[in-house]
């Protein structure tokens, strides 16, 4: 393949050298005429493990060129990937004005050039970027519609400096957003070792997914910190207890908890965290990831409100389908769904309820204590038959998903669906339905 790099920074100088070293024909292009002057003299323009033999020796085997013209590269190459930097502006905003120079000297270069060209961008840039800004500015100066007078990719980088040309080998994610199959085919011969583990995905799924493994990560270290930092005050070696967590790759480094979703409850996450957040304060530790993941608890139950109010509902009533805090359990306590309803009924909501494992009869202990002092009417609510609770509102919150298999969504038909639970598809296709967080 012959491929243009645009932007010789740290993304753009690993893609080129390896890519060239991989055997494509690479052309970098850089406004910074030293970075070019490297390139050309066989030298890397950044400092990498590895990168000045890489370069080198792609260099010396006439596989890699650098130029300061876009133009050119663009006339004497099949791709291009859109390396530049995308910093943070004073305010915090992204500054993109750097892809959209590029993309108007493509698109510019387009013009000029014949056949099919694919225009990728590797630039960290936020969701909705590329239909929202970079294809408008390719369209207004190539004269030509994207994907169709060329074509058009987002193809986030995941490396990391100081072990960039390994993570380019052994990547661990690669994901594609093309939207014609002529620039998923180019991006997938870019690396054919690893193309089995491509996902391919929307563009603006693509321009997400990079934006949240980098909070992923920051949210990590920043949790393993406090972690420490907490432990440090209790003489507890905070070392130890992460290597103990992370060892466990069932419920803690694993796929467990990581589905957008309602709020956690139950009796021990809200009470442990409150515990462990009291005891740092006695110990003057500031636990701002804890108090957070608290306060985010609490965004969800309010997102829930607002999403169950905000729907047309004459006269206030809602079905409720699952109150646990979990399906296949009838603990309440601490159930965000208890929470919710106990919400609803201060807005002055009718709520009928049911809940396969709940019955007022069969709670006892510190179960029905919690239900008897947080929703005291609860038993007047609570049905026992689930046609019933369909039947009683035109407004049904999913609290748990198996409460509505073997219901035929048609038998619902015309009644608002508020989905906290992650519906099947069949029920996220119909009309009034909405998800909590999709
Ligand atoms: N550095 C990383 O570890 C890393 C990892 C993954 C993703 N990213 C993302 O990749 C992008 C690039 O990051 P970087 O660290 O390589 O940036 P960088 O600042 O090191 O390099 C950007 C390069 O783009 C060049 N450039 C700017 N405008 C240009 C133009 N009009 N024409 C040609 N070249 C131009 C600059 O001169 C510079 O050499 C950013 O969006 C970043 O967020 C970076």
């Amino acid at each position: 393949m012959k491929v243009a790099i645009i932007g010789i920074g740290y993304v753009g100088a690993v893609s080129a050298a390896c890519l060239a070293r991989d055997g494509h024909e690479v052309i970098a292009v850089d406004v910074n005429p030293t970075k070019v002057k490297a390139i050309l003299s066989g030298q890397a323009p950044i400092i990498e493990p590895n990168l000045p033999e890489v370069t080198a020796e792609a260099v010396a085997a006439g596989r890699l060129r650098a130029t300061e013209d876009v133009a050119t590269a663009v006339a004497e190459t099949d791709m291009c990937l859109i390396c530049v930097g995308t910093p943070s502006t004073q305010a915090g905003s992204l500054e993109l004005n750097y892809v959209l120079r590029v993309a108007e000297q493509i698109g510019a270069a387009l013009k000029k050039r014949k056949g099919h060209y694919s225009v990728v961008v590797r630039s960290t840039i936020l969701p909705g970027t590329m239909d929202g800004m970079v294809i408008p500015a390719l369209e207004a100066a190539s004269g030509m519609k994207a994907g169709k007078g060329f074509g058009i990719g987002y193809y986030p980088e995941f490396l990391r400096e100081g072990s960039a040309i390994k993570d380019y080998d052994d990547p661990g994610l690669i994901v594609f957003g093309a939207r014609d199959d002529a620039t998923f085919e180019r991006l997938s011969s870019l690396q054919e070792s690893t193309s089995d583990r491509v996902q391919r995905v929307e563009m603006r799924t693509a321009e997400g997914i990079k934006y949240f493994c980098n909070a992923w990560h920051a949210l990590k270290i920043s949790f393993a910190n406090e972690v420490g930092n907490i432990c440090k005050a209790h003489g507890v070696n905070g070392v130890e207890v992460m290597e103990a967590l992370v060892s466990d790759t069932r419920l803690n480094v694993s796929k467990a908890y990581m589905r957008p979703g309602f709020a956690y409850g139950g009796s021990c996450l809200p009470k442990d965290l409150r515990a462990l957040r009291y005891a740092a304060r006695q110990l003057n530790v500031p636990t701002p990831v804890l108090d957070g993941t608290g306060l985010a608890n609490d965004v969800q139950i309010d997102q829930a409100f607002q999403l169950v109010t905000r729907v047309k509902n004459v006269n206030r009533r809602v079905s409720f389908l699952g109150v646990s805090f979990k399906p296949d359990t009838d603990d309440l306590r601490e159930s965000p769904h208890v929470v919710l309803a106990e919400r609803l009924l201060g807005k002055g909501y009718d709520i009928a309820i049911y809940d396969a494992n709940v019955r007022m009869s069969r709670l006892t202990g510190a179960n029905l204590a919690y239900i008897l002092d947080l929703l005291p009417h609860i038993s007047r609510m609570l049905r026992e038959d689930l046609d019933q609770v369909l039947a009683f509102s035109d407004t049904i919150i999913v609290g748990h998903s198996k409460l509505l298999k073997g219901v035929d969504p048609a038998k619902l038909e015309g009644k608002t669906i508020i989905d906290l639970a992650g519906l099947p598809l069949e029920w996220r296709e119909r009309k009034d339905y909405y998800g909590i967080c999709w």
